[in-house]
């Protein structure tokens, strides 16, 4: 009798753990445990042999365990129909769903048209780093210590002495490409910059500028406007007008800004160009002579344009984009507006 009782314990946990994956598996499962020749009759026949005074307990657990398996393979014979169910379910016909795909960057559409206009002038991309010394971001660009247009650009600084800062515009890469002494010089520096100022519409701490740098013998300020005329044609469209005013950076001489005829009204004034019919989109000038010497070129031999532009502005002015916080806040409804074709 004890040896019927665990002959049923032992049978019961290897029922327990059966699974099934097809009807074929499962008509097994029937066969072996509950068919004619089945596990369930050949315990059943076992009986015979229980003395008559333990009979009725044998019986029981005869019984229970019988009906244990007779419940197992109604779940297992459900558990097949689920998979039957679910194989039919599924066209392998239909095509996959969509992938959600993302989109271009508007900063990233701007700044790579940018680079492929200037690629075709014969620009070549150059880049340099973000933390930058004093040397490369003020001294050799003929600001140097305590000179008063330090204070145009709000720096971080990371350390004091010596200093190391992040770059507050993209000029430093102009040097790190002129002291590498290959003339002549025809590069674009595009890149992220940082400036210590308040969060609006208008400002962030940080941004993106080209800066462009060409150095060679006779260049002269009619190839600064004809290289940014060319530029802001493929950009905005043949219609829009240049002026240039005189401005001061130090490290140019002569200094100018560039506007562009406004793009909403044409010209005629609207609130984009405050009624003036002009939206300033640069700052360029012709390298200072004192800046070729810091970098060991020879300012009688050489001479050279330089300029920088802000990447958020020119977006800003493409698409029509009133507060600046959005290009870095990472909403996908203002960003899935964009596609890379510009
Ligand atoms: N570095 C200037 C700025 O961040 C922009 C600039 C002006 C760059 C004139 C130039 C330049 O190369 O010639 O405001």
């Amino acid at each position: 009798m004890q040896q019927l009782l665990d002959k049923i314990k032992a049978y019961s946990a290897e029922i327990e753990a059966a699974a099934v994956k097809s009807k074929d598996e499962l008509e097994a499962f029937r066969i072996k445990y509950l068919g004619t020749k089945g596990l369930v009759k050949t315990i059943m026949g076992e009986m015979k042999d229980v003395a008559v005074e333990q009979k009725k307990e044998a019986g029981q657990a005869l019984n229970q365990f019988k009906n244990f398996v007779e419940e197992k393979f109604d779940k297992l014979k459900q558990f097949e129909a689920s998979i039957v169910k679910e194989k039919q379910d599924t066209d392998l016909s239909l095509p996959a769903p969509d992938m959600p795909l993302g989109t271009r960057h508007p900063i990233s559409i701007v700044q790579n048209k940018i680079i492929s206009i200037f690629n075709r002038l014969g620009f070549a991309v150059a880049q340099g780093p973000e933390i930058e010394d004093d040397w490369h971001n003020f001294t050799a660009l003929n600001l140097p210590e305590n000179h008063p247009a330090r204070d145009m650009q709000d720096t971080f600084y990371l350390q004091e002495e010596p200093a190391w800062l992040l770059r507050t515009h993209t000029s430093s890469v102009q040097i790190r490409e002129m002291e590498k002494g290959v003339l002549p010089l025809r590069i674009i520096c595009p890149g992220r910059v940082y400036r210590n100022e308040t969060i609006s519409a208008r400002a962030h701490c940080f941004f993106n500028q080209v800066e462009g740098l060409y150095i060679a013998e006779n260049v002269s300020f009619a190839d600064l406007k004809q290289t940014l005329y060319f530029f802001v044609q493929e950009m905005f469209g043949q219609e829009v007008k240049i002026r240039f005013r005189p401005s001061y950076f130090p490290f140019t001489e002569p200094s100018a800004e560039m506007d562009i005829s406004c793009l909403i009204c044409g010209g005629s004034g609207c609130n984009v160009c405050k009624k003036t019919g002009w939206v300033e989109i640069l700052g360029c000038g012709m390298v200072h002579p004192q800046v070729l010497e810091n970098c060991n070129i020879d300012s009688e031999k050489y001479t050279g344009f330089a300029f920088g532009m802000g990447i958020e502005r020119i977006a800003m002015l493409k698409y029509q984009v009133k507060d600046l916080r959005l290009f870095s806040e990472n909403d996908t409804r203002f960003l899935d507006q964009f596609v890379a074709a510009v």
